[in-house]
């Protein structure tokens, strides 16, 4: 029993002196467990990255437990080594009458510098996924944590729905799933999202808050219907030279799939459809992987970083990031190229 006990101490400060002396990150290594400075396996899918004072912070699902999720927050200063600062929105924060069964995924924070607060929202989902609601929460401080103030579906349009619709879209407005944020040079903010049960992508601007739409809603003025009927999720946008780019992933649930983006002047349209900017093995299934989000090189224009998660449906927690370079040509195209191991350093060869 005594010699149990003692390797089981033993075994237990092995683990504690390992996580202690998490090794410094020189470089991003795509597929591989991303382990933040303690040691420990990132927990942060379908998630995005802000730039605040000089530090990154992510944000994403925090799979640990299966049966929920919720919205970690890590922050950074060199985008390879991540310190853990907690979870900013607990699924326990939701309101009494959704909280029990619903989850959360695919959360995004952005800063409202009107305001000077961090706004969340998040796709709030329920078994068989029919809910499709976005969640608003908003926090002081980069890290939460964020109190919730609404949930919605922010458009209701009529796109001819069934009456035995399961989403109930005419009764509740468009499904509201995977979903984006996105800040313009002018401080007006965009939430992009999957609607229609996934066939159409909304785009509605949001109000000087970021907390709801900007109202009174008009179709083409301050929301749009885009890549109508495509089927398309995961919207990842950004902006290069005053135009507006996204990359989104085709509908295959945990699957991976084919990306394609869209380029557009207006960022409510109209959109134009250029293809898979992935090139080389597997860039049919985006490497094994579905799109989240696309960061802006801080101090290197045309320079991006691609986020994108390889889900594991059978351990969610277990998912990889698959974060790539995204360089722009002259012309305002781009590919993306699968790298075993890179680093910023990349975007100076
Ligand atoms: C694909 C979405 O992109 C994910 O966020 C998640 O909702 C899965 N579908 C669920 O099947």
């Amino acid at each position: 029993m005594r010699a149990i006990i003692s390797l089981a101490i033993v075994a237990i400060l092995c683990q504690s002196l390992g996580a202690q002396e998490q090794a410094k990150l020189y470089k991003f290594t795509p597929g591989e467990v991303w382990p933040d400075a303690a040691g420990n396996p990132i927990q942060a899918h379908g998630g995005a990255v802000i730039v605040r004072d000089g530090a990154y912070y992510w944000y994403g699902e925090d799979r640990t437990v299966r049966s929920r999720t919720d919205v970690s927050c890590y922050s950074s200063t060199d985008l390879y080594n991540w310190k853990r600062e907690g979870v900013a929105f607990k699924r326990d924060d939701l309101p009494e009458d959704i909280r029990g069964r619903t989850f959360i995924e695919r959360p995004k924070v952005i800063y409202n510098a009107k305001t000077g607060k961090y706004v969340l929202w998040m796709h709030l989902e329920q078994q068989g996924y029919h809910f499709a609601e976005a969640g608003i929460a908003v926090g002081d401080q980069p890290a939460g944590p964020f109190t919730f103030l609404r949930h919605m579906r922010p458009v209701q349009y009529d796109a001819d729905y069934k009456d035995d619709d399961p989403d109930r879209q005419k009764e509740f407005g468009g499904t509201y799933r995977d979903m984006n944020l996105f800040v313009d040079d002018d401080g007006k903010a965009y939430a992009l999202y999957a609607s229609e049960g996934n066939w159409t992508l909304y785009i509605v601007r949001l109000n000087d808050e970021y907390t709801g739409p900007e109202t009174p809603m008009a179709q083409d003025k301050t929301w749009a219907r885009v890549l109508v009927r495509k089927m398309r999720e995961a919207p990842a946008p950004f902006k290069h030279n005053g135009r507006y780019y996204l990359i989104t992933s085709g509908c295959t649930g945990w699957n991976p799939n084919a990306a394609d983006y869209a380029v557009a002047d207006n960022i409510l349209g109209p959109w134009e459809s250029k293809g898979n900017p992935c090139t080389g093995p597997e860039s049919e299934l985006t490497f094994r992987s579905q799109s989240t989000c696309v960061l802006p090189v801080a101090g290197k224009p045309g320079c991006f970083i691609f986020m994108s998660d390889r889900w594991n449906p059978r351990r969610l927690p277990d998912s990889r990031y698959i974060w790539l370079p995204l360089k722009m040509d002259a012309d305002g195209a781009f590919t993306i190229r699968w790298q075993n191991e890179w680093d910023l350093s990349w975007f100076d060869k």
